[in-house]
């Protein structure tokens, strides 16, 4: 073989190696994936696709079904109150772990404490056992699994689903139904798990928590009460597991924003997140194959992973499935299938690239540079001519080569015009030009837009704002007043912004329009 070919090949190989999804993934952060019950044992073994795109992909893992307690102990034991470990299938535990560790993953333990695939034995029994015994039973459980994966795990879900769906309060009819105090239990069951490996991430995990909410009777308020209480009595919680079960066609921005307020709110009460159960599923009468509808998968999963793998509170995303060939959603979930980012042949779908998408943009947006050194304070005044610093395409785009207006100082060809009592305004923009902004939100939340001193001459011109290269709003349009000179102020009215460093952009789709600041603030 030549040199170049030689070359070639491993010029071809390194950009296939650099576009999967781990090798994209925000150093601090994992992307995950479960793995199906039969990945380790015959038939999956044998699908060859399987097996290279979880080693491949990923860099985090948790066991479908193989780590929750009808699988681990399935027959009754001699002593439920004294367990052994011949009680318990650890082959699954040991194969799970150290798959992870032989291809360096996090690994996440699912799950300890859960009212569902618990062992028939333990339905029955635990109706008699009395509120002593099921923490009795439960502390040896924990201890003894916990124990044996010790410095193994990273993350484990300690307790699973506590909620109940219909009120929105601690659930009734589990086998632990005859706990005494139900807030207690799950406490100490955080704290048995803390003894038995104080060093991995524990954390409570749950569905339908994830977007906020102010009603007090609602799951997500629940949720981040019950938390917050945990943590004020130094109960050993370090998150909160997002399952995030998603509708394709449900999915409205304003809930993906209100995803953010949630991990703001976890953050804040010194908790991390992790987005533990992923999936974006199709359902009812939508074609679930046909583009349009996997053009809007793609642009879910592009904004999800924008928002989540953005935000500093996020320790990693794990997908539930990443093939549509082997998904628990077409089992449980009538008429609802397609939800993941590979399909049926393992051929990647949109929403792969959209996934991919949303990393890039991460990676290029952490790495340019603000105007100043430092991002600018929302709320606060952005003015126009203060866009980032950095290379032709990452912080602006200006079609020609040449600043058409007359100040310099920037050096670069943006169009901007100095005028007579020292303000510099934004000039000339064309359709396709745009201007990135590094910005710091202080909350997440809908913000007015004010516009100052902004003239259209005889055309409408129009602006769309995008966070993190994801366009947030609807259009803008500027009515032209018949002159330059004759400048004006407009409103954007509710434009959701998420908490944290972010590149807001403005793109011209119609111009032009002269712009000079823009002052940013909660909308009322
Ligand atoms: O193992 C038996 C097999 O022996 C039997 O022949 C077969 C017949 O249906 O069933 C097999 O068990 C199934 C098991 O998955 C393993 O494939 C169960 O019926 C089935 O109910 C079970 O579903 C799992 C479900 O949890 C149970 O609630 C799904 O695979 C799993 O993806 C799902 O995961 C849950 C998370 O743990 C918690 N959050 C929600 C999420 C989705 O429901």
């Amino acid at each position: 073989m030549n040199i170049y070919k030689t070359l070639l090949i491993i010029l071809v190989f390194g950009q296939l190696k650099a576009q999967t999804l781990k090798s994209l993934s925000p150093q601090d952060k994992y992307i995950g994936t479960i793995v199906n019950t039969n990945f380790f044992d015959n038939p999956l073994k044998n699908e060859k696709q399987y097996d290279s795109i979880i080693k491949s992909q990923f860099n985090g893992i948790v066991a479908e079904n193989n780590y929750k307690m009808a699988i681990l102990m399935p027959n009754q034991p001699k002593d439920p109150f004294h367990l052994t470990l011949k009680d318990i299938n650890t082959g699954y535990l040991d194969k799970l772990a150290n798959f992870g560790i032989q291809n360096k993953m996090i690994v996440r333990g699912h799950c300890l404490i859960w009212q569902n695939q618990v062992p028939q034995w333990l339905s029955i029994l635990s109706k008699k056992w009395t509120s002593k015994q099921i923490y009795a039973f439960a502390k040896q459980y924990i201890t003894l699994v916990v124990g044996y994966t010790k410095g193994k795990i990273q993350e484990w879900d300690v307790v699973n689903e506590g909620i109940d769906d219909r009120t929105a309060k601690l659930r009734a009819n589990t086998w632990y139904n005859n706990v005494t105090n139900k807030q207690d239990f799950i406490n100490q069951c955080f704290i048995y798990t803390r003894k038995a490996d104080p060093k991995a991430l524990l954390f409570y995990n749950d569905f339908s928590i994830e977007g906020f909410q102010e009603k007090e009777d609602s799951r997500n308020h629940f949720m981040l009460t019950m938390v917050k209480n945990m943590r004020n009595h130094k109960i050993p919680i370090d998150g909160v597991g997002l399952q995030c079960h998603l509708v394709n066609n449900q999915l409205e921005d304003g809930y993906i924003f209100s995803i953010g307020r949630t991990i703001d709110e976890i953050s804040s009460i010194g908790l991390k997140c992790s987005i533990t159960e992923f999936d974006i599923r199709i359902c009812n009468n939508q074609n679930a194959s046909s583009r349009e509808q996997l053009e809007i998968q793609k642009q879910k999963y592009q904004k999800m992973i924008l928002l989540l793998l953005g935000h500093k509170g996020v320790t990693g995303i794990t997908f539930w499935g990443f093939t549509d060939k082997h998904s628990w959603i077409p089992n449980i979930m009538q008429n609802c299938g397609n939800a993941h980012i590979y399909d049926t042949n393992y051929n990647p779908k949109p929403a792969y690239e959209g996934v991919r998408e949303s990393l890039k943009a991460i990676q290029r947006y952490t790495k340019q540079k603000p105007f100043l050194n430092s991002p600018i304070k929302i709320p606060g005044t952005i003015e126009f001519e203060n866009y980032d610093y950095g290379s032709k395409g990452i912080s602006f785009m200006d079609r020609d080569e040449i600043n058409n207006g007359n100040f310099i100082d920037r050096k670069d060809p943006v169009d901007l015009i100095q005028e007579s009592n020292g303000t510099i305004i934004l000039g000339y923009t064309e359709a396709g030009e745009w201007l990135s902004y590094t910005i710091n939100v202080a909350t997440t939340g809908l913000y007015d837009f004010d516009i100052l001193n902004c003239s259209a001459e005889t055309n409408n011109a129009q602006i769309r704002i995008e966070i993190d290269g994801i366009r947030i709003a609807h259009s803008f349009t500027f009515i032209p007043n018949g002159s330059w000179s004759t400048y004006k102020n407009e409103i954007f009215h509710n434009i959701p912004l998420p908490k944290g460093i972010h590149t807001l952009k403005f793109y011209i789709e119609k111009g032009p329009v002269n712009l000079d600041k823009t002052k940013i603030h909660l909308s009322k």
